[in-house]
């Protein structure tokens, strides 16, 4: 009796604090998959070894070490070219359902195309592949994440328009070689950082810089690649692979931050228009928005078979006056007018990458269900860094807390298929460099072992895929690591 009054007493005082109320030992769906990412150049390393070539991360770093936070680069990492053994071990620890990593394109094309293929990264791949299938543990594999040819890059790269055709020869050898196998292709890892980050500021290689006009068309052709690799994969080998094939997307959510100023942004004009005015208005002869034609959208719709989706951290958004002429003309910021900002009180941990907003996941993963039609979602990265440490309880908060999130999403009809944490082991943090750690493994760079240790985090991790629950009052230890995949 009394237990049933203080229940109510508690539920009571929740819903008037506007907290849910927080169920524990939630469980997942059946058949909800889990795994882990890494990409190419973060943890191969062998930046040179066995006939690879010099990616656009290759060329940055050893041309301009320090701007690099410590002025650090990938061409040992965590090695991975050479541990691919520990890495599934590691995967067979954790109990992982699959484990996404990338292809180097250099490392199988060292001249960018498919004239040459390098025997030596061909065996690389499909040794951890095969290593992976023989524990029961699938590939998820991305094409492009990040590293493109730096002679393709000397030739434009995302810029120029014969990307479209360069990218897809590429995408149909992987098929060729790899898809008897791998059933879940990632065509391109975040393509907006890839051409906003890229082509449009200095925030990562090739750092062009070229504010409102290399994104846009960028933009374009990473699209149309996509599109490419997606209709040769479901003409020429879906149907005799079966697997299916998507874009990932890297969406943060911005929650307006009053009400009123929402409305006045819903308001504004279409995109398009709204850049080719601006164009107008700044000189230019034509937007720099690079149009699509009717036929290139024809092309593009629908070419995902799944939504891929990254997610990270949220953003409180505005518009009023101290947004316009603050930022560099032209540049996509200046398009969009908007300021952003996130709130002190959301930061746990040392790294500034590490706020914690679950609400927002939450938020975007209702706003995609409801917007797009309840589309199949697969989360293919959420993570949360550190300095380094094997006690990450911050990270086991943030884990848990997402996690949560997404069953609320789940629990309103979200149709989440499976989730992915960045990351599998530490690895190199792009601008970063080795300062910010998001592995549920550590990695000891001083050793020339590259030994990966489990994190707390691998723990939690290992008991909610064993359990396929979500149980906060489990108490993760650091332990020894075990292997109970029975083999
Ligand atoms: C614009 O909005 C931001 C965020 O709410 C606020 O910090 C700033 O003071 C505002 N500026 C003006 C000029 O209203």
């Amino acid at each position: 009796m009394s237990r049933y009054i203080i229940l109510l007493l508690s539920f009571y005082a929740a819903v008037c604090h506007g907290h849910k109320l927080r169920q524990n030992g939630r469980q997942f769906p059946e058949g909800f998959l889990f795994g882990a990412a890494t990409a190419s150049y973060q943890v191969e390393g062998a930046w040179n070894e066995d006939g690879k070539s010099e990616n656009i991360w290759d060329h940055m770093t050893h041309n301009d070490p320090c701007i690099i936070k410590d002025c650090s680069n990938g061409d040992i990492a965590a090695d991975s070219y050479h541990k691919y053994q520990r890495d599934v071990e590691m995967m067979r620890e954790l109990g992982l359902d699959f484990y996404r990593f990338s292809i180097s394109w250099s490392r199988i094309m060292p001249t960018s195309f498919p004239d040459q293929i390098n025997q030596a990264g061909v065996d690389y791949y499909n040794n951890l592949i095969n290593e992976m299938l023989k524990y029961n543990i699938e590939p998820m594999v991305t094409l492009y994440h990040w590293d493109l040819p730096q002679k393709l890059q000397e030739l434009g790269g995302w810029a120029n328009p014969h990307i479209v055709d360069w990218y897809g020869d590429y995408a149909r050898t992987m098929f060729q070689l790899f898809g008897d196998r791998v059933k879940y292709w990632i065509t391109i890892n975040e393509p907006y950082q890839v051409c906003y980050q890229g082509y449009g500021d200095v925030l990562k290689a090739p750092r062009l810089n070229l504010k409102g006009i290399g994104e846009y068309m960028c933009g374009k052709n990473i699209l149309l690649a996509h599109a490419r690799a997606y209709h040769i994969y479901d003409e020429e080998f879906r149907p005799s692979q079966g697997g299916i094939i998507f874009i990932s997307y890297s969406a943060q959510w911005y929650e307006p931050d009053t009400e009123k100023r929402y409305r006045c942004c819903r308001r504004s004009q279409p995109v398009h228009e709204k850049v080719a005015a601006k164009s107008a208005a700044q000189g230019f002869a034509r937007s720099r928005l690079v149009e699509l034609s009717p036929e290139e959208v024809e092309y593009i719709r629908g070419t995902s078979d799944i939504f891929g989706l990254n997610h990270y951290v949220s953003f409180l958004v505005y518009r009023n006056e101290s947004v316009y002429g603050s930022y560099d003309i032209p540049s996509f910021s200046d398009d969009l007018e908007v300021g952003l900002y996130q709130k002190n009180e959301w930061l746990i941990g040392e790294s500034d990458f590490t706020k914690v907003v679950p609400w927002g996941f939450y938020n975007l993963l209702t706003k995609i269900r409801e917007d797009y039609n309840n589309p199949t979602i697969f989360i293919t990265e959420n993570g949360f860094a550190s300095r380094g440490g094997l006690n990450d309880d911050d990270r086991i908060t943030y884990y848990r807390l997402y996690l949560d999130a997404m069953l609320d999403a789940i629990a309103e009809g979200s149709d989440i298929r499976a989730y992915t944490t960045w990351s599998l082991m530490d690895n190199y943090e792009w601008m970063y460099g080795y300062t910010e750690r998001f592995g549920l493994y550590e990695i000891n760079y001083n050793d020339p072992e590259r030994p990966r240790t489990p994190r707390k985090s691998a723990f939690m991790y290992k008991e909610i895929l064993r359990s396929r629950t979500l149980d906060f009052n489990f108490v993760p230890e650091i332990t020894t690591m075990t292997i109970d995949d029975g083999h």
